[in-house]
C-alpha cells in the first residue's frame, strides 16, 4: 500500500450505479482497491463478476474479482415473505419483454479476465485477518458476503477501517415504500452487519439523493470529457433515466432510450462511496442508533433509526446531506483521469 493510498474493498452487485462507484474508485489517487467481491442483487453474481471483470478491464487494471453469495442468508426459506416483498415491487413490460431498472450486462469487453477461484467471503476473511493496517470497504449490494464474513469470523469488525455501506432510507424506501432495495434483498445480513461493531458510514437513499441525483445536463457535462470511461458513464446514465422513467414516472412513454430532457435520477453507489475518496463530500452525517426490520411484514427490511434517546448506543454515522457540486466535480475528475 503505498504511503498516501488507502486499501480498499468493493462488495457490490454490480449494475449500473455499481459500475460508477467501482470505477471511482478505481481511478481515485488516494485508494488501491485491492479486490472486488461480488454478491446477488441487481443481477446474477455471475452478471455482477463478469461486470466486474469489465471495469477493472476498461481502466488497464490488474484488480482480482471475486464471486461471492447467489442469494440471501434466508432464501427460499419463507415464500410469503418473498411474496409479500414482490406485490409491492414495481415491475413493467417493454414489447412483451421485462423491463429491469439494471442491465444484465454493462456490454464491455472482459479483456479475458477471469474471476479468482478462492471464494469472495473466504478472501474477505482471509485478507482482513493478515492485514497490518485497517481496510476500508465500500459494499453497494445486499450485505450477504459482508454477514458471512462477520459470521465466520467476528474478529474481522475491527479490521475494517470503515465500512461504506449504501444502504437504507432515512424516512422512505424504494424496493418497496418502506424498504431500500440491498437492505430489502437481505434483511437478515443488513440487520447482522449493523450490529457488527463495524465502523459503519451508511449512504441512505435521501442522503445519495442530495449529493447525486444527475440530470441530463450532468450527463452531457460527462460526456464532454472525452475519455472511454466518461463516454461510458455518460451512456450508462442514459440508459438508466429511461429504464427509471419508463418503470416509475406515471405516463412516461418515450420510447427506450430516448430520455425526457426534464429527467434526473439518483446513481445511489457513487453517491455512498464519494466520501471514501472525498470526506467533504458528506456535510451532514448523524452518529444514530441503527436497526432493520426482518420481521418478514410490509415493512420488511425497512431501516429504522431510534431516535428516543434510551440507553443504546449510537451504532451507525448515517448521511443525511452530500455537497452535490462536490460530488458530481469529483467524479467528472475522476472519469477525465482515463
Ligand atoms: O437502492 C439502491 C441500491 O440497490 C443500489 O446499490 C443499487 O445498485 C441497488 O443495488
Ligand atoms: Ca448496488
Amino acid at each position: 500500500m503505498s504511503e498516501l493510498k488507502r486499501n480498499m474493498i468493493i462488495d457490490c452487485d454490480t449494475g449500473t450505479d455499481d459500475a460508477v462507484a467501482v470505477l471511482g474508485l478505481l481511478l481515485a489517487d488516494n485508494i488501491d482497491v485491492i479486490g472486488i467481491t461480488s454478491v446477488h442483487g441487481n443481477l446474477s453474481v455471475e452478471e455482477a463478476v463478469q461486470n466486474n471483470l469489465s471495469l477493472v478491464n476498461l481502466v488497464g487494471m490488474d484488480v482480482p474479482v471475486y464471486a461471492g453469495c447467489p442469494n440471501s442468508l434466508t432464501s427460499g426459506l419463507f415464500p410469503g415473505r418473498l411474496q409479500n416483498t414482490l406485490c409491492q415491487t414495481i415491475r413493467k413490460e417493454y414489447n412483451g419483454e421485462p423491463v429491469r431498472i439494471h442491465e444484465p450486462s454493462l456490454g464491455l469487453p472482459t479483456g479475458g479476465r477471469t474471476v479468482e477461484k478462492e471464494h469472495a467471503v473466504s478472501y474477505l476473511v482471509r485478507t482482513l485477518r493478515e492485514a497490518e493496517e485497517p481496510i476500508d470497504v465500500c459494499a453497494v449490494g445486499p450485505l450477504t458476503n459482508i454477514a458471512c464474513a462477520l459470521t465466520m469470523a467476528p474478529d474481522i469488525a475491527g479490521k475494517i477501517g470503515t465500512l461504506y455501506i449504501m444502504g437504507g432510507g432515512i424516512y422512505i424506501g424504494n424496493r418497496t415504500p418502506v424498504g431500500e432495495a440491498n437492505f430489502v434483498d437481505d434483511a437478515e445480513a443488513a440487520a447482522k452487519v449493523l450490529l457488527s461493531g463495524a465502523n459503519l458510514l451508511i449512504g441512505p437513499i435521501e442522503g445519495n439523493e442530495a449529493g447525486s441525483t444527475y440530470t441530463l445536463q450532468d450527463v452531457e457535462e460527462i460526456e464532454a470529457i472525452g475519455t472511454e470511461t466518461a463516454k461510458f458513464v455518460g451512456a450508462l446514465i442514459r440508459r438508466f433515466m429511461w429504464r427509471c422513467d419508463y418503470l416509475w414516472k406515471p405516463g412516461f412513454d418515450l420510447p427506450p432510450y430516448t430520455v425526457d430532457p426534464g429527467t434526473s435520477c439518483c446513481i445511489h453507489d457513487w453517491a455512498a462511496v464519494a466520501p471514501a475518496i472525498d470526506p467533504l463530500t458528506a456535510t451532514d452525517i448523524r452518529k444514530e442508533v441503527c436497526r432493520v426490520d426482518c420481521s418478514g411484514g410490509m415493512a420488511d427490511g425497512q431501516m429504522v433509526i431510534d431516535r428516543r434517546g434510551y440507553y443504546l448506543e449510537p451504532n451507525a454515522s448515517i448521511v443525511y446531506d452530500m455537497d452535490e457540486k462536490r460530488c458530481k466535480n469529483l467524479l467528472k475528475s475522476l472519469l477525465a483521469k482515463k
